[in-house]
């Protein structure tokens, strides 16, 4: 057992996956049995990871909180840190503190339709709220699953998502800036796919990606009828302790790391894509 809550501990490599070139899956179990039986998250939290004598970074969870297994994180290598992770292997460990930050909502998206909107691995976030309303099918209405992503090659999940498409109650629409001659999909960014979607005037939408993207989204959703307090945020800043003690993630009046990552729109609309913040 650890000694204070916010202590690091240590986590084994027990699964990897090159996704892509520069994206690789990771998926980690906690040594210590207790702490391994009691740990509890939200679809939407993240853990920090700590690669000893490197740093750490916080890491959206991809598994589903209710399956009980591995902690999944997916990972794109782009600084000091993540090249780091990128170089763990099966067996190695590394430390791991969480889950830190507020989810989706998952009281209010039970017993409605969801519209989950992603752009880039900014779909991290959202995926392990995916897999757990597939879980839990009853409980939600129609899912549309929007994905849009800069080259064919980025789009990683392609086989989940394929199996999603063949669900019933579940649109699935795909979009690449750059396609290519096997891309199937549509050509364009993920705004090109609003027309086709199925858009749930009283359900719930779940937005994440880069935040021009989102600011481009919303209008496109609120003008099919959708409630801008039912549409909700995920938000990424550089972040430092996690637990809103040194300001690094601070925006407006949040602390990204405990108030959110998950932001209802009109909680944060003052904030996102704003140059300095
Ligand atoms: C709540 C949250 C969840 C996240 N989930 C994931 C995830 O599931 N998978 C994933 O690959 N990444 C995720 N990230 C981003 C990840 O934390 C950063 O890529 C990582 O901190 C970079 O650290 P580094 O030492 O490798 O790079 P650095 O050497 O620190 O930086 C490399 C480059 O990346 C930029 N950068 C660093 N952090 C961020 C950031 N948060 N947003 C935008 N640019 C950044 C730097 O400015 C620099 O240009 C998440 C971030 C947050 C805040
Ligand atoms: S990361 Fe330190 S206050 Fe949020």
């Amino acid at each position: 057992m650890r000694s204070h809550p916010d202590l690091p501990l240590a986590a084994r490599v027990v699964g990897r996956v090159q996704e892509t070139r520069d994206i690789f899956s990771l998926r980690l179990a906690l040594l210590d049995a207790t702490e391994r039986a009691g740990y509890r998250s939200v679809p939407g939290q993240y853990n920090m990871l700590y690669l000893f004598g490197v740093g750490e970074v916080p890491i959206s969870i991809v598994s589903d909180p209710d399956d009980g297994g591995p902690l999944e994180h997916t990972i794109r290598a782009v600084g000091r840190v993540t090249h780091g992770l990128e170089r763990l292997r099966v067996g190695d460990t590394l430390g791991l503190r969480g889950p830190y930050g507020r989810g989706w909502p998952l009281d209010a998206a039970r017993g409605s339709d969801v519209i989950v909107v992603t752009g880039g691995l900014g779909c991290a976030p959202v995926i392990s709220m995916v897999r757990h309303m597939l879980r839990h099918r009853e409980t939600f209405g129609f899912i549309t699953l929007l994905q849009g992503v800069k080259h064919a090659e980025d789009l990683i999940w392609r086989r989940q998502y394929q199996t999603w498409a063949a669900l019933p109650d579940v649109q699935v629409l795909l979009a690449s800036d750059q396609g290519g001659m096997q891309w199937p999909h549509a050509m364009g960014n993920v705004t090109t796919l609003l027309d086709q979607a199925r858009i749930p005037a009283d359900g719930i939408a779940m937005l994440c990606g880069p935040e021009r993207m989102m600011k481009a989204v919303i209008p496109l959703l609120t003008d099919r009828g959708m409630d801008p307090f039912r549409i909700w945020l995920s938000i990424e800043r550089n972040m430092q302790c996690g637990i809103g003690h040194c300001g690094h993630c601070q925006v407006g009046p949040h602390f990204i790391c405990q108030d959110g990552p998950v932001f209802r729109y009109p909680d944060i609309a003052d904030w996102i894509d704003r140059e300095g913040f």
